[in-house]
């Protein structure tokens, strides 16, 4: 191995990759965006076209960006140039090293809203039959706390940092194969007891009755950046996980399996929040936005046995699934000053964290200015994102080549079908969303 490719590391295995590109894709985009996004919008109609991006839309935007990122073994912009030398293709790189910071900006606070989440809940702030108005007070006293909210993000993002800057193949690695399946028991738990109070049918009804009539532009656009958000798609995160895999590794299976438990976590998400909601009486606050998931939580925990363990066991868990995917963000925009710049990692790791906690203080101080950039970044950049990336594999790299790359010599079943989504449905069904919302059409 040479020098160069030893001072990146890789994945010691296909385990090992598959647990990283899952504990990119599942974090707060699962259990904060995605509950939110929907109430947002409408539930159920929104619900069925987030899944249908999945499989058509996100699928093949995932298998593309791994074999754009084997087939270089670079982080996005070396990727670009690798593959279209001397062309304006590296833009797209650029693109997304700075959406991914963009992101990461206001990823942490709503990271750091978990950490303190986790101290209300080693404080036993979350009594027994606290209701949906008491709840919601406290999280809005969190958030309104701007020094406290400064801090928590400051302090996430500098978890973050000292597990970038050891290199990918850290602890992280083992320990989310141990922590996300207690996860996983976790969200089961919590999806049973909510779904079984009383009250809660309003809340299955909210998810799963399809209204066609409440697909509108914006519902459909909000799917298609949530799909992508969640799939940590669009901005080359995932190119850059393909360049730590090994040439031997089967592709196909591994994004196939990160992309199903995403979605999996994404619904018992759903399954968690809606029928609490609503059988705590908070229907009316379905559009609320950003806090939902943090107020409806804290009044079903003490309904369950262990409240209080559960509770903190909740925070920690998803605390640390934000941090897979926090890594993950920080790690496109290390990786790019140290592959393209020449920078060291440490160097790199501290420059990018500290430049991200200035970009993060007007989101931790003010939610519309969080709401705004999580828009203009977590749906509209990364929709654009993925439509390039699809663009750049089908037209200009050639979906030959990059099936080889995915396939590598064990030809895959629907490999004509993947080739026909990128080079077609993919850029058109993205162009014809973001012309929509540009023209201002609402039905
Ligand atoms: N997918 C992650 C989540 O759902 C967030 C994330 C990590 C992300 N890396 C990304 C989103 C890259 C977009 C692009 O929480």
């Amino acid at each position: 191995m040479a020098l160069k490719e030893q001072q990146r590391g890789g994945f010691t295995s296909r385990m090992g990759f598959i647990l990283a590109a899952a504990g990119s894709a599942i974090g707060l985009g699962n259990i904060w965006r995605f509950p939110y996004t929907a109430g947002e919008n409408g539930g159920a109609a929104f619900i069925l076209v987030y899944l249908i991006f999945v499989v058509f839309l996100c699928l093949p935007a995932l298998f593309a960006e791994l074999a754009i990122g084997r087939a270089t073994g670079k982080s996005p912009v070396g990727a670009f140039k690798a593959l279209a030398p001397e062309s304006l293709w590296k833009f797209v790189g650029g693109l997304g090293v700075f959406t991914g910071f963009a992101i990461l900006a206001f990823y942490s606070v709503v990271a750091g809203w978990v950490l303190g989440y986790l101290g209300k809940a080693l404080a036993g702030h979350f009594s027994a039959g606290m209701d949906i108005a008491t709840s919601s007070e406290q999280f809005t006293a969190l958030i309104t706390s701007k020094g406290l909210s400064i801090g928590l993000t400051g302090g996430f993002l500098l978890l973050t940092a000292l597990v970038v800057r050891g290199g990918i193949q850290g602890g992280i690695e083992r320990a989310s194969k141990i922590l996300m399946p207690i996860f996983f028991v976790l969200l089961v738990g919590l999806a049973i007891r909510s779904v079984t109070l009383e009250g809660a049918s309003a809340g299955l009804y909210f998810l799963f009755a399809v209204d066609l009539s409440k697909l509108t532009i914006p519902v459909v656009a909000g799917a298609l950046g949530q799909a992508f958000f969640s799939l940590s798609l669009g901005m080359g995160a995932m190119i850059t996980y393909g360049s730590y895999v090994g040439k031997e590794a089967r592709l196909p299976g591994a994004a196939v399996a990160v992309a199903f438990f995403d979605t999996l976590i994404a619904m018992l998400a759903g399954l968690i929040i809606f029928p609490a909601l609503f059988a705590k009486g908070g229907g009316a606050q379905v559009t609320g936005g950003e806090g939902l998931v943090f107020t409806v939580l804290p009044t079903i925990f003490h309904e369950l046995p262990a409240g209080f363990l559960f509770a903190v066991a909740f925070y920690v868990l998803l605390g640390i699934a934000a941090l897979t995917s926090t890594i993950s963000l920080l790690e496109v925009v290390v990786s790019y000053f140290v592959d393209e710049q020449g920078w060291t990692r440490e160097r790199s790791t501290w420059v990018v964290s500290f430049a991200c906690f200035l970009l993060s203080i007007p989101s931790a101080t003010n939610v519309s200015f969080l709401a705004l950039q999580n828009t203009i970044f977590g749906k509209y950049a990364l929709s654009i994102g993925a439509l390039l990336i699809s663009l750049f594999v089908g037209w200009k790299w050639g979906v030959r080549p990059a099936l080889a790359e995915i396939e590598g010599g064990r030809p895959m079943p629907f490999g004509r079908l993947w080739a026909f989504l990128i080079r077609y449905v993919c850029p058109l069904a993205i162009v014809v969303v973001i012309v929509a919302v540009i023209l201002g059409i609402s039905t």
